[in-house]
């Protein structure tokens, strides 16, 4: 067996593409439309608009910005998260703009499964995209995933479903697009490690002094990437290279204990696999997510494309170091989740989701993300993972848990030392 997914829709459909000798544009449907990956989304398919059509388009609560979207993408349908935000997009919209807009959880499982659509674009941030993501497999849509919490809540599900359904997972975040290259045509027996990059984030020199007085600004401040606040927080407490290592786990079906990061400040080399002969192969780019993100679109093609390519005579240099456990506690407590497995990593995304908002809101200071998610996984008794309900059910209880934390832990300093709050 080789990574590669041999028995897929794609490559089925490739196949009789080039039978039937002709071009066919590709049918999309968009969940995030309004977001940091979403947006580069639209602008890979405007430089590709012979290729691509968008037939739906979904967003939170940014009306402005889908607005704009629609004008100039023409969906037949779209939704927002709740039937206010739809009613203002309504009236936004003039008569002649031929869509539908609906909202809530109905909405977003029409955008996921809309008729004629081919390839679903994942990229909700967070549990929302949990759930859109099933509902797209479910409807055979291949998905381009950039929402790594879906991976992370229910990866055995996903990959179960999708091979049930023939359909084709590909990554969109850099580093499991990089991982796949890397591991095309090689079987699993080949591989003997994966090896995840990661950059560090803005707090790499930072010292201990220095993260406990960090503003959200700060943190959002992210040295190679720009991205949806959420991300750029894990980012920053490499939490969100946590949650890389489960997505890869179960994207790669490897066991975590095979899984590595390294830390490497440039993000040029956006993750290596280590083979069994002593090889090391590594996938290289400039950060810009316009490209995995083509790459996931174009699947099984390589297109041509105009975005800047990697100089590596003006980088020079680049550098690699181990990652700082220590310093970054959360990229722990989730290959401690990941070893767990059952419904810790569903309480781990949760609990962080829940944390990095009280942080955004400037409720709790920058290392107390890692004390509040500690302690809600040593609370949490794990049960298997193979069923929604138990995933749903303890995504709900870390929720709960991780408020009553935040709470106590408000109230009673003394108990969390470390909870000093940003002052
Ligand atoms: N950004 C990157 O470079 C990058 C790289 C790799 C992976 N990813 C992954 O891709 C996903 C998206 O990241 P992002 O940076 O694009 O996030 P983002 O900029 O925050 O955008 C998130 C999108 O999801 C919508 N949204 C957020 N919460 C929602 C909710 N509760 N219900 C419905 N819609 C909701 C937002 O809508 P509104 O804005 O309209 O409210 C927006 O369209 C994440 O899972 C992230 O880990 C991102």
């Amino acid at each position: 067996m080789s990574f590669i997914p041999q028995g897929s829709k794609i490559l089925r459909r490739l196949l009789k593409e080039s039978f039937n000798g002709g071009e066919r544009v590709k049918n999309l449907s968009l969940l995030g439309s309004t977001g940091s990956i979403g947006i580069n989304a639209l602008d890979v398919i405007r430089h590709h608009q012979a290729h691509f059509k968008v037939l739906a388009l979904a967003a939170g609560r940014n009306t402005d910005l889908l607005k704009l979207q629609i004008d100039e993408f023409r969906p037949k349908v779209v939704a927002l998260c709740d039937e206010s935000h739809a009613a203002k997009l309504q009236r936004a919209l003039s008569p002649s703009a031929n869509v539908a807009v609906l909202s809530g959880p109905e909405g977003y499982r029409e955008v996921a499964s809309l008729r004629g659509v081919d390839m679903v674009i994942s990229a909700l941030s967070g549990s929302a995209g949990l759930l859109p993501t099933l509902e797209a497999i479910d409807a055979c849509k291949d998905i381009a995933l950039a929402n790594k919490e879906t991976m992370v809540m229910a990866g055995n599900i996903v990959m179960d479903k999708s091979r049930e359904k023939g359909v084709t997972i590909l990554p969109v975040d850099s580093e499991h697009s990089a991982l796949f290259q890397c591991l095309a045509g090689h079987r699993p027996e080949e591989v003997k490690r994966l090896i995840l990059t990661a950059s560090g984030g803005p707090f790499l020199s930072a010292t201990r002094e220095a993260l406990a007085a960090a503003k959200p600004a700060d943190a959002l401040n992210h040295p190679n990437w720009t991205m949806g606040k959420k991300i750029t927080i894990d980012s920053a407490s490499m939490m969100n290279k946590g949650l890389e290592v489960i997505e890869a786990r179960w994207l790669f079906n490897i066991e975590v204990g095979r899984i590595d990061v390294l830390v490497h400040p440039q993000s040029i080399v956006h993750s290596l696999v280590e083979f069994v002969d002593g090889f090391v192969m590594a996938q290289l780019g400039v950060p810009d997510m316009r490209l995995p993100i083509s790459y996931a679109l174009f699947y099984p093609e390589r297109v041509e494309n105009a975005f800047p390519v990697l100089d590596l005579q003006k980088i020079g240099t680049l550098n690699f170091m181990e990652p700082q456990m220590d310093k970054f506690p959360c990229l722990e407590l989730a290959y401690k989740a990941a070893r767990t497995g059952g419904t810790m990593p569903a309480v781990l995304n949760a609990a962080n989701e829940v944390a990095v908002d009280a942080f955004l809101r400037e409720t709790i200071g920058f290392p107390d993300i890692a004390v509040i998610v500690g302690k809600v996984l040593t609370l949490h008794q794990a049960v298997d993972a193979s069923t929604l309900a138990h995933i749903l059910d303890a995504d709900r209880w870390a929720r709960m848990e991780t408020r009553k934390v935040l709470e106590s832990s408000l109230n009673r300093e003394q108990d969390y030392p470390q909870l000093t709050g940003p002052g």
